[in-house]
């Protein structure tokens, strides 16, 4: 199966062509390496240097006969899309929209979105693991712009048969993780200790997130790429459905350094979320799923990837 992976040089990009190679696909990186980089592909591995809105994509996508899309490239920060909402939209409902036109034109049969747990605002901790029916109230634009966009999707799909995918995802961590974006905690622990440097936990360190490591979700990808059409065009979280808080996080770090780490504390900071945490049993029924990387082995690989940049 021949796939065009966008943002297919960022973080999670770089673990799915990994992966997609690894397992036999043709999967070929579309980025504009205005977050991404080179560097975090292979040697080997083939980049197009586009960006998604551009009126060159409708014959890139043409020209390579993709079978599907899976639909990384965003812009993925919170703060970003509160300070420019415009460019926030942009980048996530007008640069899909680009990507649907291009499958259209071409024929492309499925293609994969990316979404996010922002896309469900604030949940009752009593609401706890969020399934897929949970109603989307999106906090922020970037919530909301990844909620029109699979709506666009599911437009498209009734309009035109174009077959997808919908993929939220948890808090994903792993190497090769840019310091802003979604789920940065980790990526910021661990740089700051490579460094030899102090971490700073804002609250009191009870709140939980569910982090999952990006290998998981390019294994969650590849499955929806290869999900029987019955189980295509609705969406599914990919998530570890574990909560762990940052006191937890930072205890098994240390037990990584192998030292324990005293963290500093900060203040609440507004706008954060206390608990977090998506149901994953639609994902492991539908695309027959699940996640394999225990906590403390991906936060190992992660740690050590850090350690390795900065010394
Ligand atoms: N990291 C997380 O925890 C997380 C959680 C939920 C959802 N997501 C989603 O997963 C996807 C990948 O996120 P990531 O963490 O790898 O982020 P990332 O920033 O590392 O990757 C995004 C890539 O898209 C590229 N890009 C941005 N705008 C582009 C454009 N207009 N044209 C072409 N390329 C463009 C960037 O250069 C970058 O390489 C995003 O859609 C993000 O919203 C991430």
């Amino acid at each position: 199966m021949k796939v065009l992976v966008t943002g297919g040089a960022g973080f999670i990009g770089s673990h799915l062509m990994r992966y997609l190679l690894e397992n036999g696909y043709d999967a070929v990186a579309l980025d504009n390496l205005t977050v991404g980089s080179r560097e975090n592909l292979l040697p080997d591995m083939e980049l197009i240097e586009a960006d998604v809105l551009s009126d060159r994509l409708t014959g890139i996508v043409a020209q390579g006969r993709y079978d599907a899309i899976v639909h990384l490239a965003a812009q993925t920060m919170v703060n970003t899309s509160m300070d420019m909402p415009r460019f926030d939209a942009e980048q996530n409902i007008a640069g899909t929209i680009n990507v649907m036109e291009a499958a259209r034109d071409a024929n492309v049969e499925r293609v994969i979105l990316a979404s996010t747990a922002a896309a469900y605002g604030d949940v009752l901790e009593t609401e706890l693991p969020i399934k897929e029916t949970h109603k989307r109230a999106p906090m922020s634009f970037y919530g909301l712009s990844k909620s029109v966009a699979e709506q666009y999707l599911d437009m498209y799909h009734k309009s035109f048969g174009i077959d997808y995918i919908v993929l939220r995802f948890a808090n994903v961590y792993g190497e090769r993780q840019g310091n802003g974006g979604e789920g940065g905690v980790i990526s910021i622990f661990c740089n700051a200790l490579a460094g030899g440097n102090d971490i700073t936990i804002f609250g009191d360190g009870e709140q939980t997130r569910d982090f999952i490591y990006a290998g998981d979700i390019a294994s969650g990808i590849a499955a929806s790429l290869s999900a029987k059409p019955k189980a295509a065009n609705v969406a599914y979280n990919l998530s570890t459905q574990t909560e762990t808080s940052l006191r937890e996080l930072v205890s098994v770090l240390g037990n990584i350094k192998g030292s324990p780490i005293i963290p500093k504390y900060g203040p609440e900071r507004p706008g954060d979320i206390y608990k977090s945490m998506l149901s994953n049993g639609r994902a492991k029924r539908g695309l027959g799923w699940r996640p394999m990387m225990p906590l403390e082995e991906g936060l190992r690989r992660t740690y050590e990837y850090f350690k390795g940049i900065t010394d």
